[in-house]
């Protein structure tokens, strides 16, 4: 995605902040495919979806023909052939929206796609980021914890280098290595072993959730916390100028001390989940307005 396309969703966005007239997508109808579990994305697609007076069809891989081993990308054909203006898709498979795409004539957005891809999630991220801090570029943003299988990562660092951060990638070596320093298209990504000297040289902490379910260590290592963890500690050390995200959901009193997560006065993890809608409304708006 073109840093020009990044900031049109942004300006979009923001424009959204001051309300929604309601009538934007009109008779349009989204159709929300979620073959993987998800809360925040699934319900404030919908939720934008409804502001801009567009209907919403929601389908999961329990109760839809999934179950009967219909496969995704037929689920996705069968909801195109109905007519549906857009096609929201969360899948497990990497690929699996680009392989839609391929098919289907309805703009399919990705609602994030094994380890590979997040964009929405990015998008509301710099969003959020750009809204409180007023910029982007020159930023220093570090990314905390299981890179290897995040995607809400792989989408970050591209968006966050496109529109001129710098990313710094931290986490123990079997959740990211070297392999992983110079991705995004300037090639600006370092990596980094040691939270506690990265913390000094950057303005945004975002730290991400061990998944256990794409194989992260199951137990999480006792010693994760207090190496890579948000501790009261190392929270009440901050400066004022820095800033504390995690998209959500949060491992708690691993990723995030729970009174951190309370009480962190610059945390922007609710800021997050607001941002979803508007960025989520300026996506749909893009995608159906160009199909
Ligand atoms: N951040 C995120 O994708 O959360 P959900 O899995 O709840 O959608």
């Amino acid at each position: 995605m073109p840093a020009g396309v990044i900031r049109d969703l942004l300006d979009t966005a923001s424009a959204f902040e001051s309300g929604f007239r309601g009538d934007e997508l009109s008779g349009r109808l989204v159709a929300n495919l979620f073959f993987e579990n998800s809360t925040r994305t699934r319900c404030s697609f919908e939720v934008a979806a409804s502001r801009l007076g567009a209907r919403s069809i929601n389908l999961g891989a329990s109760g839809s023909s999934v179950a009967k081993g219909e496969s995704e990308l037929d689920t996705a054909l069968q909801l195109d052939a109905m007519g549906v203006d857009a096609i929201v898709v969360r899948s497990s498979v990497n690929g699996m929206p680009a392989r839609m795409a391929e098919r289907c004539t309805a703009p399919i957005v990705n609602a994030g796609d094994g380890r590979h891809e997040h964009p929405s999630q990015a998008l509301l991220d710099l969003l959020t980021i750009r809204s409180r801090l007023g910029r982007l570029d020159g930023l220093r943003v570090a990314i905390v914890g299981d890179i290897a299988n995040s995607r809400v990562a792989r989408s970050n660092i591209y968006g966050l280098e496109a529109m001129g951060a710098h990313v710094v990638l931290v986490g123990p070596p079997g959740m990211v290595d070297e392999s992983f320093a110079g991705l995004g298209p300037e090639g600006r990504t370092t990596v980094s072993h040691d939270l506690d000297s990265v913390i000094p040289e950057v303005d945004v902490l975002m730290m991400l959730r061990i998944q256990r379910e794409r194989g992260a260590a199951s137990p999480i290592p006792s010693d994760y916390r207090v190496s890579y963890g948000m501790t009261r500690e190392r929270a009440d050390a901050l400066r004022p100028d820095q800033w504390l995200m995690h998209p959500g959901p949060v491992n708690q009193g691993v990723e995030i001390d729970p009174e951190v997560l309370r009480s962190f006065p610059r945390s922007l993890i609710e800021a997050q989940v607001s941002n979803g809608v508007l960025m989520r409304s300026a996506i749909l708006l893009r995608a159906i307005a160009r199909s």
